[in-house]
């Protein structure tokens, strides 16, 4: 397991885009072999490319799309009219699920701060389903992207009360509080009232800190004022939150917190197929 914590420090030790080289250079024989084998699917960016962590093969990946549906199907009853924003929408893992799912009624937006991932989605995906679409925003975030638009000051480029849904899987677990506090505001006013929305969390409180901050192989040891990270030099590496924070900045928006569902990361629930390993967040628009 301290390997585990060395192996990811010297990952995150190296710049964006040289975790992008290496990763195209370690996968390109396994992505070499699904071309040859046919195994490669027309929506699925080689695994070289799925610079979000994954290192499913295309099968694998579409699975776990699946199951990000079914998520949002189950805790914000995803309807296959809803306008739907994915915020992080990387290389399209629910996009590619939704594009079952949402009918022509129903639209996606998605944007992200990578661009390679914005073009992929709009090269393969847009181009057969014109209802979806997909943005480049050069947000600035130490583990993905070097820029000077920052996130805890961004407006999105949508009109207010936009959309039924929105969903960010494992963003907010890369962004700051404030950054998260902005993007609140930002949701609330995107939106429809009665809108929900989903979003997957690191939270902890004064019962599991403790744990958290020890815990094997994936711990937050920085502490901070009301959250935690796992490394001071990649600040967005991992992020975890302080229910009592969390809830502060909820208060200050029209958002309410339906739910906050426990992940299996921090050991309280057991994997059980159905739930996520980060906590889930539900909120609604009053
Ligand atoms: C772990 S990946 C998850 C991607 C996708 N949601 C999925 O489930 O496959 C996190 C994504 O968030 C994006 N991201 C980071 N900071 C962001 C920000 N401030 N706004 C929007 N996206 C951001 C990253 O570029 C990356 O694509």
């Amino acid at each position: 397991m301290k390997k585990t914590n060395t192996l990811r420090k010297l990952w995150y030790s190296l710049s964006a885009n040289q975790r992008f080289l290496i990763r195209r250079l370690y996968f390109f024989p396994s992505d070499f072999k699904d071309k040859l084998t046919g195994k490669r699917h027309k929506y699925v960016a080689p695994r070289g490319y799925i610079y979000t962590g994954s290192s499913a093969n295309a099968e694998e990946y579409l699975k776990q799309g699946e199951f990000q549906l079914d998520l949002l199907k189950k805790f914000i009853a995803l309807q296959p009219e809803d306008k739907v924003l994915d915020i992080g929408s990387g290389v399209g893992r629910t996009a590619i699920a939704l594009t079952h799912f949402l009918n022509g009624g129903g639209g996606y937006e998605g944007f992200d701060a990578v661009e390679e991932g914005v073009k992929w989605c709009n090269s393969k995906i847009k181009k057969d389903f014109p209802n979806f679409n997909f943005t480049y925003v050069s947000l600035d975030n130490d583990l993905y992207n070097k820029s000077n638009i920052k996130a805890d000051n961004y407006r999105f480029i949508y009109e207010n009360n936009t959309f039924d849904k929105v969903f960010l899987f494992s963003v907010f677990t890369h962004m700051m509080p404030n950054e998260i506090e902005n993007y609140f505001k930002e949701i609330e006013r995107v939106l429809k009232p009665g809108g929900r929305c989903l979003s997957t969390v690191f939270v902890y409180d004064d019962e599991n800190e403790g744990f958290i901050s020890t815990k094997e192989g994936f711990s937050f040891s920085v502490k901070k004022d009301g959250y935690r990270l796992m490394s001071d030099k990649v600040k967005s590496a991992n992020i975890a939150i302080s229910e009592s924070k969390l809830d502060e900045m909820i208060a200050k928006t029209q958002l309410e917190k339906v739910s906050l569902i426990d992940g299996f990361w921090k050991d309280m629930v057991k994997e059980d197929g159905e739930l996520e390993y980060q906590d889930m967040l539900v909120l609604k628009k009053r």
